[in-house]
C-alpha cells in the first residue's frame, strides 16, 4: 500500500521520481506529492488523484534546482484522500512520506499537541514527523531511533531534514529498499521504481537507520554501523511496458502460458529441488484474497493426496489459537511477499518453531527471506492490482508439490501439453467478449462449484467483483437451496464450474435447479452438456485442471470491466500490496 521512492545524486530528482511513482502507482492511487530540497528551501507540489495529474502540476510549478528529493503515492489509511493529507507532511525541519500505519497516532497526537504542535491533516504520518522533528536537535538519527522507540504499528519512511543535504530511511513490516547507481542512490519500496535506473540495491532490516548522501550510503541499528552486501536484481524493465496490449490485466493473464512453460521446464525433471510435504502431519495453508483462493485449490489437493490440511486467511490466522506440532508445516502464500496479514501468520508459526515454506513472487521479500523454504513462483512483475498470472503460478506450484506427494500416471503427459491448451483457450478472446455482453448490465452474478470447482469459483468471482464492480458470489453448489437461492430470478447469471468427474453429477442437479428458477447458466467444465452458453476446457489431470479454467473467468472478469468502462488495472479502493492490517 502506498510507494515511496527517493533520490540523490547529480541530477535533479523531478524525472525520477515521476517515473518512479508511475511504476509505483499500481499500490495506492488516491493522491501523491512529492518534496524537493536545496539548502534550507524544502518545495513540496501535491495532488489528489492519478499520478498523471502530479505531472501535470508539476509542468506548471517551478521547480527549485536541486539534486535531491523524495515522492509518494498513496492509499488512504488516516484520513480522507486530498491535497492536506497527502504526502509529504511537514513539521518543522523535517520533511517525510511514510508508508503503513501507525496504531497509536491517536494518543501520540493528543500528547503532541499539547507540547504546542499545530496539526495540518487527519494523517498518522504527520505524527512521526512532529515526533522527529520534537527529537532532532542536532543528532538526525538519534531523533530518528527515539521516534520509532514511541511509535506502534508499521513503517517505510523516507526523510528530509532542512538542516543537511542528505536523505534518511527507516523501515519496520513495511518494504523499503536502497538502490545503488553511479549517479545517485535511491530509496523505494519496490525495486520496480527505479529499475530503469540500477538493478543493484540494498536490502534494509527491521530499524536500521539509513542515511544517504549523494557520495554514498550508511546503515546503523542503535546507532551501531551495520554492513549488507549489495544484491542484483533479476526482474527487467521489459517487465513494466504494456507490449501493446491495453491493459496490464489483459497483458498479464496472455503471459500465462509462456510462465507455465517457462516453471514446467525449470522443474520436470528437477523435482528434487521442490520441498517433500509426505513429512508433515499437518498442513496449515494462509494466504489473502486470491492467494488463499490458490491456497484452497491447494488443499483439495493435498487432501486427495491423504494429507492433514487446515486453511484459512491470514487475518483469521493470525488471531486463532492454533495447535501446532512438531510436524506441522504453514505454507505462507502471497505474491508481494509484504502483506502484513501473511507476514504475521508467518510469524506466528515462526515462533512456534515449526517448518514454514513460502510460495512467493518477490525475491527478497519479507516472507521470501524469513520462511524456511521457498519456492518463487517466477511470475515476473505483476503491474495490474488484480492478480492473474500470479495466482496460475501459485495454483502451478501447489499441483507440483502434490505430484510430488502422489505422483499419478497421466500428470506428467498433461503437464508438457498444459501451456499450449492453455494458449488455446486464451485465444478465444472473441467468446469471452460475447458472454461480457451478456453479464455487464447484471446488477448480481453468482458462481457455484464443489470442492477444487468451489475453490475456482471463488477466484472467478472475485475477480469479476473486483474489476467490474458487479456484486458477485460464490457458493458451494449444495449450500446454495440453504438461503442464497432467494435470489436467484429471471435472468440471474449462475456460473456452474464443473470439472470433477466424481461429483459433476451433482453439481449439474444444482445447476437445474437454479434454471428452473429463471436463471440463465454459464457453464465451465470438461464435458459438453450442451449449455448455450459454456466455455469446454480440455480434460486434463485432476491436479492440472484449474490451470485450465481460472484463466477463462479471468478473461471474462476482464470483458465485464472493460465494456463498463472501469479502471481496469487499479478498481477504486484498492492496492496492490495490503501492507497495513
Ligand atoms: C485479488 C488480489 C488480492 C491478493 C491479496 C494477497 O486479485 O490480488 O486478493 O491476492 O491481496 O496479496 P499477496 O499475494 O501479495 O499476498
Amino acid at each position: 500500500m502506498c510507494g515511496i521512492i527517493g533520490y540523490i545524486g547529480k541530477e535533479h530528482p523531478k524525472e525520477i521520481l515521476l517515473e518512479g511513482l508511475k511504476n509505483l502507482e499500481y499500490r495506492g492511487y488516491d493522491s501523491s506529492g512529492m518534496a524537493f530540497k536545496k539548502g534550507k528551501e524544502i518545495q513540496i507540489v501535491k495532488c489528489v488523484g492519478k499520478i498523471a495529474f502530479l505531472e501535470e502540476k508539476l509542468q506548471n510549478e517551478k521547480l527549485i534546482d536541486c539534486n535531491i528529493g523524495i515522492a509518494h503515492t498513496r492509499w488512504a489509511t488516516h484520513g480522507e484522500p486530498s491535497e492536506k493529507n497527502a504526502h509529504p507532511h511537514q513539521v518543522g525541519k523535517i520533511t517525510l512520506v511514510h508508508n503503513g500505519i501507525i496504531e497509536n497516532a491517536a494518543p501520540l497526537k493528543k500528547e503532541l499537541e499539547k507540547e504546542g504542535v499545530k496539526f495540518q491533516s487527519s494523517t498518522d504520518t504527520e505524527v512521526m514527523a512532529a515526533l522527529i522533528n520534537k527529537y532532532y536537535k542536532k543528532d538526525m538519527i538519534g531523533a530518528i531511533n527515539k521516534a520509532i522507540k514511541e511509535v506502534k504499528g508499521s513503517y517505510a519512511l523516507a526523510i528530509l531534514n532542512e538542516d543537511e543535504d542528505k536523505i534518511y530511511a527507516v523501515r519496520c513490516q513495511s518494504p523499503l529498499i536502497i538502490g545503488v547507481e553511479k549517479n545517485g542512490y535511491y530509496v523505494t519500496s519496490d525495486i520496480g521504481a527505479i529499475l530503469s535506473h540500477t538493478n543493484q540495491y540494498v536490502l534494509l532490516g527491521e530499524n536500521e537507520v539509513v542515511e544517504l548522501t549523494k557520495d554514498g550510503y550508511s546503515i546503523t541499528k542503535n546507532n551501531k554501523p551495520i554492513t549488507r552486501k549489495v544484491e542484483t536484481s533479476t526482474l527487467s524493465t521489459e517487465d513494466s511496458s504494456l507490449h501493446g496490449y491495453e491493459h496490464y490485466m489483459l497483458k498479464e493473464i496472455m503471459e500465462e502460458p509462456i510462465l507455465v512453460d517457462n516453471f514446467i521446464k525449470k522443474y520436470i525433471n528437477n523435482l528434487d529441488a521442490l520441498p517433500d510435504l509426505k513429512k508433515y502431519h499437518d498442513i496449515h495453508i494462509v494466504g489473502c484474497g486470491s492467494a488463499y483462493y490458490a491456497g484452497m485449490i491447494g488443499k483439495y489437493l493435498f487432501e486427495e493426496d491423504g494429507l492433514r490440511v487446515d486453511i484459512d486467511v491470514a487475518s483469521e490466522y493470525r488471531y486463532r489459537n492454533i495447535i501446532y506440532n512438531d510436524k506441522t508445516l504453514v505454507i505462507l502464500i502471497s505474491q508481494s511477499g509484504e502483506t502484513a496479514d501473511t507476514i504475521a501468520a508467518m510469524r506466528k508459526a515462526i515462533e512456534h518453531k515449526v517448518d514454514t515454506l513460502a510460495i512467493v513472487n518477490v525475491d527478497g521479500s519479507t516472507i521470501a527471506r524469513d520462511c524456511t523454504y521457498k519456492v518463487l513462483i517466477e511470475a515476473g512483475r505483476e503491474i495490474a492490482v488484480a492478480t492473474t498470472k500470479a495466482f496460475i503460478q501459485q495454483v502451478l506450484v501447489l499441483s507440483l508439490l502434490s505430484y510430488k506427494i502422489n505422483k499419478d500416471d497421466t500428470y506428467l503427459e498433461d503437464l508438457i501439453h498444459l501451456p499450449q491448451q492453455l494458449k488455446v483457450l486464451l485465444d478465444k478472446s472473441g467468446y469471452y467478449k460475447k458472454l461480457a455482453d451478456a453479464i455487464y448490465k447484471q446488477e448480481d452474478v453468482f458462481f457455484i462449484g464443489r470442492k477444487v470447482d468451489y475453490a475456482i469459483s471463488m477466484e472467478g468471482s472475485l475477480k469479476l467483483k473486483e474489476v467490474s464492480y458487479i456484486h458477485s458470489d460464490s457458493y458451494q453448489a449444495g449450500e446454495l437451496k440453504h438461503g442464497t437461492i432467494s435470489l436467484v430470478n429471471e435472468g440471474t447469471i449462475v456460473f456452474g464450474i464443473i470439472t470433477d468427474d466424481e461429483i459433476k453429477d451433482k453439481t449439474i442437479s444444482n445447476l437445474e435447479e437454479v434454471i428452473s428458477r429463471g436463471a440463465v447458466p454459464i457453464y465451465v467444465g470438461i464435458d459438453d452438456y450442451g449449455y448455450e452458453n459454456q466455455i469446454l476446457v480440455p480434460r486434463v489431470n485432476k491436479k492440472l485442471q484449474p490451470i485450465l479454467v481460472v484463466p477463462t473467468l479471468q478473461m471474462i472478469a476482464y470483458y465485464v470491466a472493460y465494456k463498463r468502462g472501469c479502471d481496469i488495472d487499479k478498481p477504486r479502493n484498492l492496492a496492490k500490496s495490503v501492507t497495513v492490517e
